[in-house]
């Protein structure tokens, strides 16, 4: 086996380091990749689902248990209509396309965010394809769709406040616990990292909960040109971190 004294390419030396159990990306920069080939936008977003596809199978093969990835946030319903019909076509495609190579791949489907403005035809896809994928017990490959986090938030604090209203829980027994078990997804752990493409250095509105410890990556690449080097790469720096939780080192 190899160690990592030996190990020569960023490649080989982030397989030899344990993967972060939960990794987490906002999947940025589609717009300006096209922008910078003259193509249109779409054009973007459509090779940026092809890096999906290809940093999905590198996770599994490294041994990942949690990817997330932000599709599609509440606010980018404020986008051209144009532009918001382009991307849920290519999610219906995604969906259509990959399910089986996924459930294959021993992958199982998740999703995050308000189902609520989603098309009848992407909720069917959405609950037929985490249906498939139940019983996968490889990577879970969580897909943020129309999610915000402060809806995710104060959605939680409403069904809380219901909760109390109606004399099933007191107020005393809310704590981060009971909190995060009123999220989306509340077995899958915290991420460990999340790597943002494009430059830019904001959350957007992702996991503000969730992101309390995690180790922050913001890389230059835009999405559509990341690959399985890239997220090798972002996997070593992620090792160099050293997470102290309050903690004394
Ligand atoms: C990310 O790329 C994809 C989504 C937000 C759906 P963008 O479309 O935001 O690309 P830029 O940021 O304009 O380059
Ligand atoms: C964040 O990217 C959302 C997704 C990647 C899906 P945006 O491009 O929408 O974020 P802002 O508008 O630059 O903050
Ligand atoms: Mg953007």
């Amino acid at each position: 086996m190899l160690v990592a004294e030996e190990a020569e390419t960023i490649a080989e030396l982030a397989d030899v380091a344990s993967p972060p159990a939960h990794i987490a990306i906002i999947m940025d920069g589609n717009g300006r990749w096209a922008k910078k080939r003259l193509l249109p936008r779409v054009a973007g977003h459509r090779k940026g689902a092809e890096v999906v596809r290809k940093c999905v199978r590198e996770c599994s093969r490294i041994g990942v248990k949690y990817l997330t990835l932000y599709a599609f946030s509440s606010e980018n319903w404020k986008r051209p209509e144009e532009e918001v019909k382009d991307l849920m076509g290519l999610l219906k495609h995604y969906l259509n396309n990959e399910i089986d190579q996924l459930h294959e791949q021993n992958v199982r489907l998740r999703f995050m965010g308000g189902r609520e403005r989603l098309s009848p035809s992407i909720n069917e896809l959405i609950t037929s394809a985490e249906q498939k994928t139940l019983n996968n017990n490889g990577l879970q490959l969580v897909l943020a769709l129309n999610y915000g986090s402060q809806a995710e938030i104060v959605m939680a604090a409403r069904e809380l406040a219901r909760e109390v209203a109606e004399g099933r829980l007191s107020p005393d027994e809310i704590d981060e616990k009971t909190f995060a078990e009123h999220l989306y997804l509340p077995d899958i752990p915290d991420p460990d990292v999340i790597i943002r493409t494009s430059g830019e250095q904001r959350l957007s509105n992702f996991l503000l909960w969730q992101a309390a410890y995690s180790e922050f990556i913001f890389v230059e690449t835009l999405w559509p040109d990341f690959d399985e080097n890239s997220l090798s790469q972002a996997i070593c720096e992620y090792h160099k971190r050293e997470r102290r939780y309050g903690a004394r080192p």
